[in-house]
This record gives structure tokens, sequence and C-alpha cells, in this order.
């Protein structure tokens, strides 16, 4: 399973990078937004030391203008994706963006008929929110099994990329379903290491270690 952080935080990113646990990250304009940074000035210093996808998303809800932005995030980097949200507009400038070899990534996704229609349009990754689902009284997970069983009845390629991540269990539990990706922010990939057990444990090897003659 493919760890990204899903953050624009650039601090964040290269502590996440560093731990040798990412592989790509995604944004989105809430996150960017929260920086007070420019956008392409925040794409450049995250590709200029991650070899990852880093997700990029476009505002404009037209398909031509989203075609435009997306041509424009793409020369950014190599390692660009770009991110487009889940309309008709918007499948229609996959396909185009899909056939110029720019890879995308179809957001807020809430439905297995919408990733179904997101794969069809050629979507290098679709992201269900879980998180939002959950908070509204709906269980996010029952979405990322029945798009898994759907992409494999038909072996579409889109990856499925789970978003809206809030805590560990729902890493564990895409893991079980078999999610090709996880975008999770900062805190949750720290909390995947944590474990009571393991700070008791090393804490008494280290004291008994003490009593070791020489
Ligand atoms: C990632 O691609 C999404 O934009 C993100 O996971 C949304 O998360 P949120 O529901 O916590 O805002």
């Amino acid at each position: 399973m493919k760890f990204f952080l899903d953050t624009a935080d650039v601090k964040e990113i290269r502590e996440g990078w560093n731990m040798g646990l990412v592989d790509g990250v995604t944004t989105n304009p809430s996150l960017v937004a929260k920086t007070g940074r420019k956008f392409k000035e925040v794409l450049e210093e995250i590709c200029s030391f991650l070899s990852g996808p880093v997700s990029a998303e476009v505002v404009g809800i037209e398909a031509e203008g989203m075609v435009k932005e997306g041509r424009e995030l793409a020369k950014i980097h190599k390692n660009i994706v770009v991110k487009i949200p889940l309309l008709k507009e918007g499948l229609k400038a996959v396909r185009i963006l899909t056939q110029e070899n720019i890879r995308t990534n179809v957001t807020l996704c809430f439905s297995s008929n919408q990733a179904l229609l997101a794969a069809k349009a050629g979507a290098t990754y679709i992201s269900p929110f879980i998180g939002r689902l959950d908070d509204q009284g709906q269980v996010g997970m029952d979405l990322i099994r029945d798009i898994k069983t759907i992409y494999s009845n038909y072996g579409f390629k889109t990856e499925i990329l789970v978003a809206s991540i809030r805590h560990p269990i729902h890493i564990l539990e895409a893991a079980k379903i078999g999610a090709d990706v996880a975008t999770m922010p900062f805190e949750v990939l720290d909390k995947l290491l944590k474990h009571p057990l393991t700070d008791i444990g090393l804490k008494k090897f280290l004291d008994d270690w003490k009593k070791v003659p020489g």
C-alpha cells in the first residue's frame, strides 16, 4: 500500500519523506490556503526533494478551463498529478488530459457509480472521501470495498486513493481491502507508529540492561 501525505505543509512533507515511508503527496485548495503561500511556489518546493506523485487541484469548473489549468500544472514538474473534481465537465477534462499523457486524480468521490465513471474516463487515481461520509453517518469504508470489487471485475487500472482519512483504523481497514493508496494527514502517519506497549517494553529492556555486569 502506498502512503501519501495529505498536506501542503512543506515542513511536514520533508519530515515524512525523511522517515522513508512517504510515496507521494496530495494537496487541495483548502490545504494550500492554510500555508498562506503561493500555490506554484509550494508545488515547486515539494517536487524539489520528493520523487513521487504530487496532486495539485484545478479550480475551474468548465472542462476547457480545467484542461488549461491542468496543462499549466503539469508543466511545473513531471511528478504533478492534476486533481479534478468529479463533475461531468471534470470527466471531460480527465479524458482530454489522459490522451495527452497527463495523470489525473479525480477528487470529491462519494459513490461507487462516480468511481466507475472516473475509471471509464481514464483517471489515474480515484479519491473517495471516507471521513466525510463517516461524518454524516454513512460508512465510508463500504465505498472503498465496493470500488475495489467494481475495478477488479473489469480490470480498471485506476488506482484507489483513499482520502479524507481521519485515524489509523481507516488505514488498517483500507489495507485489508487492498486499496492502492492511502493519503493521510501527518498526525495519522505519526499515530501508526505508536503503541504504549512498545514504550513500556523499551523502558524495561533499557532498565534491565543497566543490571547487566560490564
Ligand atoms: C485529499 O485528496 C483530499 O482532498 C482530502 O483527503 C480531504 O480530506 P478532508 O475531508 O479531511 O478535508
